[in-house]
């Protein structure tokens, strides 16, 4: 590899700014304010692809031609380095794309979307800024951006078994990105969603200003806890507060086919499953599949776990949802974040597997969602069930994420996040693939795009709700080039974010009022 610094001497980055390309500019102001050129990744070295490739969970956005790829991937060491990336983007006319985790269900943190107008973008990579602080006295944490859920439940869990942090299941998700915008996983019953728990931040503004939350002031605070941030500037770090688990937790799975009656315990499942005791939490997830005589069924796996020990859960799942039949075998007690490995799949792996972020998949996806809000009758359900039979190699998974508890007792406005009260589960469709020919990704989208519109006589309206971590580019999307368009943006923005859309746009229009952070599903100015 040769050393950047050589490179652009060779290339002749280094002329007069009058001359320069904004790439130059770029790396001419980055290199002046920070001294690291050796942070920087041009195209076309070895450094590229693998900074490029470190994070990404959906390889539908390096292979489709019309993805676009990034002028420069900047991999920060440092807050300063952050400043050093908006400072200098921002005089050189380049927009930036801030990666923690990588996860984004469209790709917005490392590719954009090709158009006529599309403007070159630098990835601001923040993976390294990872490091995290317990304060188990005050029952807090500082977490920096750049660092996974798994690294966090790691931490709290090292420094204290009764502490944990309500966040999503899988360990490889990044912070950044994922508090931003919103954060649903097991604790969220009991807890509220990880946007919910989130009582400080470090920010960079588009002046490259660092800013906690006294001096970014409670409209942008409110702001970054549901909304993304990154059409607001660049998470460096949150607080949160810490939430009590018991010594002992007791995991179980519960799985049925349609000839072990699962439809009817999902019809069931649905009119319990938001009223429960706030500390079991059982979630769905239904795929179709093949019964042990040959035929096609849906596997229905009820993938649960209780706070606290068994002989309270099974007394506690008889009365509560007597029809699963739930079986001390089917039990295991565990710590919390030994719950976390079990979750993720892992179960009886050493907890260090929680500090692996190397991609697990390497395939594309593709996922929407929806809020539901009244149960889905089992007619209906069998339609559906039908529906995921009859497909030919598209194989979805529905995962139902049970709501109501805490969730429940949350105004919509509280913070940016508004899917609160009135809603029984949330409803992720999730399907990958691989890219094994051409037309293989727009067979598959097409039959998502089909799916969505076939659940939505079942689902919320008016808006039809939508989880922003979900993210879904179906659903609308910014054109870069034809302005800012608040009222074309409503149609999508009032999906994911309900009546606190309005005020998004215009705490936008007050922080970053020429929307230099911008993405396909940034909140636009008003
Ligand atoms: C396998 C898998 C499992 C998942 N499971 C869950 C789950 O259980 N619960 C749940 O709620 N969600 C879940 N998600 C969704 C996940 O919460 C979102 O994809 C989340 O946005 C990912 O955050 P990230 O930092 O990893 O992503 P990134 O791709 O790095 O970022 C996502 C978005 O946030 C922006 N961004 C990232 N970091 C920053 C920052 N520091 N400052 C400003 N903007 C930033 C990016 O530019 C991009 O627009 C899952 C996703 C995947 C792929
Ligand atoms: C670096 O920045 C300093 C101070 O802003 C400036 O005086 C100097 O000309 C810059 N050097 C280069 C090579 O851009
Ligand atoms: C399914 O339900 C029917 C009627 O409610 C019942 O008779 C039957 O035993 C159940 N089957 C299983 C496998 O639980
Ligand atoms: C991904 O999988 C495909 C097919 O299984 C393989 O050809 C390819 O090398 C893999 N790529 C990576 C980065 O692992
Ligand atoms: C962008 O604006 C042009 C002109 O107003 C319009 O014709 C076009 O449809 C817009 N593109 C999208 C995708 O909204």
């Amino acid at each position: 590899m040769i050393p950047l610094i050589l490179l652009l001497l060779s290339s002749n980055l280094l002329v007069s700014s009058a001359t320069a390309t904004p790439l130059q500019s770029f790396i001419q102001c980055f290199t002046n304010k920070t001294n690291s050129p050796n942070l920087l990744s041009l195209p076309n070295t070895a450094s590229y692809s693998s900074a490029l490739l470190s994070s990404v969970q959906n390889q539908r956005f390096l292979i489709s031609p019309n993805s676009f790829k990034p002028s420069l991937i900047v991999s920060a060491a440092s807050p300063s380095h952050v400043q050093a990336t908006v400072t200098c983007a921002r005089a050189a006319d380049l927009r930036i794309r801030t990666r923690s985790g990588g996860h984004d269900y469209e790709g917005m943190s490392y590719s954009a979307f090709t158009g006529p107008n599309t403007t070159p973008f630098i990835i601001l990579d923040i993976a390294a800024l990872r490091s995290i602080s317990i304060d188990a006295s005050s029952k807090t944490a500082w977490v920096q951006a750049g660092a996974t859920l798994g690294e966090l439940y790691y931490a709290i869990a090292k420094n204290n078994k009764n502490l944990a942090f309500p966040a999503g299941l899988c360990p490889t998700i990044g912070v950044g990105g994922h508090l931003s915008g919103g954060g649903i996983g097991t604790l969220t019953r009991k807890y509220g969603a990880s946007v919910d728990n989130i009582v400080d931040a470090w920010l960079v503004d588009v002046n490259g200003r660092l800013l906690d939350r006294k001096a970014m002031g409670e409209d942008l605070f409110w702001a970054i806890r549901g909304a993304g941030s990154a059409g607001y500037g660049v998470i460096v770090a949150f607080k949160v507060n810490l939430v009590d688990v018991p010594s002992v937790v007791t995991a179980f799975n519960v799985g049925k086919t349609l000839k072990q009656n699962a439809t009817k315990l999902v019809a069931r499942w649905q009119e319990l499953a938001h009223q429960f005791d706030v500390n079991l939490f059982i979630r769905v997830i239904a795929q179709a599949g093949t019964d042990t005589d040959g035929s096609k069924t849906i596997q229905v796996t009820f993938n649960s776990y209780y706070l606290g020990r068994k002989e309270e859960l099974l007394p506690l799942a008889q009365q509560s949802f007597p029809e699963l039949g739930l079986k001390a075998t089917d039990c295991t007690e565990m710590s919390w974040i030994e719950s976390v490995l079990f979750f993720y799949g892992g179960t009886g792996k050493p907890l260090e597997t929680l500090l692996n972020r190397t991609p697990e998949f390497n395939s594309s996806f593709k996922a929407k969602s929806d809020f539901v809000q009244q149960p889905i009758t089992e007619n209906r359900l069998e339609e559906i069930w039908n529906f995921l039979m009859g497909a030919k190699d598209e194989q979805l998974v529905l995962i139902f994420e049970p709501m109501g508890g805490r969730m429940s007792e949350i105004n919509e406005d509280a913070v940016a996040f508004p899917h609160r009260a009135g809603n029984i589960y949330n409803v992720q469709y999730f399907m990958r693939w691989f890219e094994t020919q051409e037309g293989v990704t727009e067979k598959h989208l097409e039959w998502m795009r089909k799916f969505y519109g076939f659940m939505a006589p079942y689902v919320s309206s008016k808006p039809r709700a939508a989880y922003y971590n979900y993210k879904d580019i179906d659903l609308g999307r910014n054109v870069e080039g034809n302005g800012t368009n608040y009222l074309a943006a409503r149609v999508w923005g009032t999906k994911y974010f309900k009546g606190n859309f309005r005020r998004l746009a215009k705490v936008k229009g007050m922080v970053d009022p020429a929307n230099f952070f911008w993405n396909e599903q940034s909140i636009p100015v008003l």
